[in-house]
């Protein structure tokens, strides 16, 4: 995997050099945001980020734009904090867990059962709860923007469903690049076998995963029924996804442009949730038409399985006062 993210970097590298836009070339004309996102242009993500730069170029009188681009080919996310880090690009969409290398704290945002239901993160989210958080990775080069919700993430796999952490045993099912989620799929009884989402499909194929997790719009986008038809609704946890940008690119920002930036930013988050909410049950038809079996899972074994977990991501003073924030948030 190495190679290829360093290919990928110097190649990106290499065309902001010789195009000259890159963060230190003066804002003359219009400034292009280069963004890394892993999945397809259908993504509600996507489609947020489009609305987003609509309204920021217009907002800025065509002085800022973003230029997306989908279907990891500025890499896996994590390759693309990397260069969102470095300032070869200036944003990236990376799911939490990534961001949680640098933070611990951000840990409570993708913690098992933390969300009662897709309206409560919708609080969390844009209540302005998370400010301080976002802001804590600065130093690092970059800074959290704002979240996206990725829906609530369930087990799917191959040969038959899931309903109970016994038929989890032996099987070893994908996960994101991160501790936590590893953690997440032993507690659930299986075994989490770390990688980015481009490599998922054809691991399954091949047989060297007996599945994956993720929610209904992923698998459908990136077809995953194909390999796994067996979709059970475990809604294990609601991993957040978080908007990032390069942080020098934004201290040289005019701070107008800023502010408009960084409110049009939040705004595209209440955008994304409808955006979702509208594509879940097209996604679901969809990999039903082609195959799926969905399942319902009755999920309190599951839930009581990873109550000690759930204490054990709970360490710090920030992460137990983040943990009581967000239950407040609850209905
Ligand atoms: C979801 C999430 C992505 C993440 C993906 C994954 O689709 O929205 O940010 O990359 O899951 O499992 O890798």
């Amino acid at each position: 995997v190495l190679p290829k993210i360093s290919l990928i970097a110097t190649a990106v590298a290499a065309t902001i050099l010789l195009s000259g836009c890159g963060d230190d070339a003066a804002p003359t004309g219009t400034v292009t945001l280069k963004t890394a996102f892993n999945q397809s242009e259908n993504n509600p993500q996507y489609k947020a980020l489009v609305s987003f730069s609509d309204k920021l170029e217009s907002a800025t009188n065509g002085r800022y734009k973003l230029e997306i681009h989908p279907n990891e080919l500025l890499g896996d996310q994590r390759a693309s904090l990397e260069l969102v880090q470095s300032g070869a690009i200036q944003m990236a969409v990376v799911a939490n867990p990534l961001v949680e290398n640098f933070n611990k704290n951000f840990s409570v945002l993708a913690m098992p059962y933390v969300y009662d239901n897709p309206e409560h993160q919708r609080k969390v989210f844009t209540s302005g709860a998370l400010d301080s958080l976002f802001a804590s990775t600065k130093g690092t080069g970059f800074e959290v923007i704002t979240a996206y919700t990725a829906g609530a993430r369930s087990v799917y796999t191959k040969g038959a469903a899931v309903t109970s952490p016994a038929n989890m045993q032996g099987k070893k099912i994908r996960v994101m690049q991160s501790d936590t989620m590893i953690k997440m799929l032993s507690c659930m009884g299986g075994t989490g076998v770390p990688m980015g989402q481009g490599e998922v499909y054809s691991a399954i194929q091949q047989g060297v995963l007996d599945g994956a997790e993720n929610n209904e719009i992923t698998y459908a986008d990136l077809k995953q029924y194909e390999v796994a038809p067996y979709f059970s609704a475990t809604r294990h946890v609601m991993v957040a996804d978080l908007l990032v940008a390069n942080e020098n690119f934004l201290a040289k920002m005019d701070e107008g442009d800023r502010e408009l930036f960084r409110k049009l930013a939040k705004e595209s988050t209440q955008t994304q949730f409808e955006l979702w909410d509208k594509a879940l049950d097209g996604a679901r038809q969809t990999a039903k038409d082609n195959g799926a079996t969905f399942t319902e899972v009755d999920i309190k074994p599951f839930q009581e399985r990873c109550k000690p977990l759930q204490s054990a991501m709970l360490t710090t003073p920030e992460q137990k006062a983040l943990y009581e924030t967000i239950r407040e948030l609850a209905e």
